[in-house]
């Protein structure tokens, strides 16, 4: 009978040793119990040797081993995999997968039973333990299999609940979202440069800056128009530049931005 206590992963690229390396960091899961298979056998010796993890010699024998299954392929090897260990799941499985715009629907009939099955919508901070997950449970998925997950993502950062019908305006959100940060510093960076501050210095107060009002936010639990007036004083220097970012339209680029995303992957999924 699978076991829900091993952790099998199909793919051990970016995100799957992310989740492998947050695994062990947390202390969610011992070595003896994560299980990898890889068809790029280099992937195979670096997970092996640096985290001294199992290897499946293909994912048949993965998903006989274990009974958490994380997918961690491309879309695109998305339809193979499923096909390949689709007929060895059963009821008694956790299926996670990590794949861009492949439907729960879909996940499901390419699996016979009855399988527990979450999609998931990570985010590349996953890779330094400051992800952000979205987490959309099947048809089949209890409240156990939920925890199980959520303790998989909370490893590598934080992990939300919703409903399958958000994980699109979640991917134009958190999924796309370190993209339009990193633009953000690097403007911000390239701004001091400008004004004459060194770029390594200017790089460095970008990001922190970044990096601590994100921290503030989420710990102080206040809404983010009060921390953004705790910085404004009349006449200043921070209402000055806000000044200068409201006239660029700056609030509505980044809803736009948002919702062109979501539209995207919108279109991506119906393909
Ligand atoms: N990176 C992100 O920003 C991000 C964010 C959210 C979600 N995701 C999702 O996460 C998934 C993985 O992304 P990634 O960046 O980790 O990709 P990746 O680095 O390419 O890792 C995928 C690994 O799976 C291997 N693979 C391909 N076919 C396989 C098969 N049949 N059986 C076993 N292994 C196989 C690949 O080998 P080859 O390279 O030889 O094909 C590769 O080593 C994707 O579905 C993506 O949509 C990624």
């Amino acid at each position: 009978m699978p076991d829900l206590t091993n952790y099998g992963f199909i793919g051990g690229g970016n995100m799957g040793e992310a989740l492998i390396k947050g695994l062990i960091a947390s202390g969610k899961a011992q070595q003896d119990h994560i299980w990898v298979h890889d068809v790029n056998p280099s992937r195979l010796v670096h997970l092996t040797r640096e985290y001294h993890i199992q290897m499946s010699e293909d994912n048949v024998d993965l998903v006989r081993r274990c009974g958490i299954v994380v997918l961690a392929v491309k879309p695109q090897n998305m339809e193979k995999v499923l096909m390949e260990v689709g007929p060895s799941l059963s009821d008694q499985h956790l299926v996670i997968s990590i794949a861009a715009g492949i439907t729960l629907n879909k996940l499901q009939s390419a699996i016979s039973a009855s399988t527990p099955v979450i999609r998931t919508m990570p985010n590349t901070p996953a890779l330094v333990m400051a992800g952000a997950t979205a987490l959309a449970p099947g048809a089949f998925v209890n409240e156990y299999h939920m925890a199980l997950a959520r303790d998989l993502f909370e490893s590598v950062g934080l992990a939300v609940e919703v409903e399958e019908k958000y994980l699109d305006i979640v991917t134009g959100l958190s999924g796309s979202g370190p993209a339009y940060v990193f633009v953000l510093m690097e403007a911000m960076a390239d701004g001091a440069l400008r004004m004459g501050l060194p770029r390594a210095a200017a790089q460095l107060l970008a990001a922190q800056s970044v990096l601590g009002a994100a921290k503030l936010l989420l710990e102080s639990g206040r809404h983010p128009g009060e921390l953004k007036d705790m910085v404004t004083s009349p006449g200043g220097t921070a209402i000055t530049g806000l000044h200068a970012l409201e006239k660029g339209g700056f609030r509505g680029t980044i809803m736009d931005a948002i919702a062109a995303a979501t539209n995207r992957s919108r279109e991506l999924g119906s393909k």
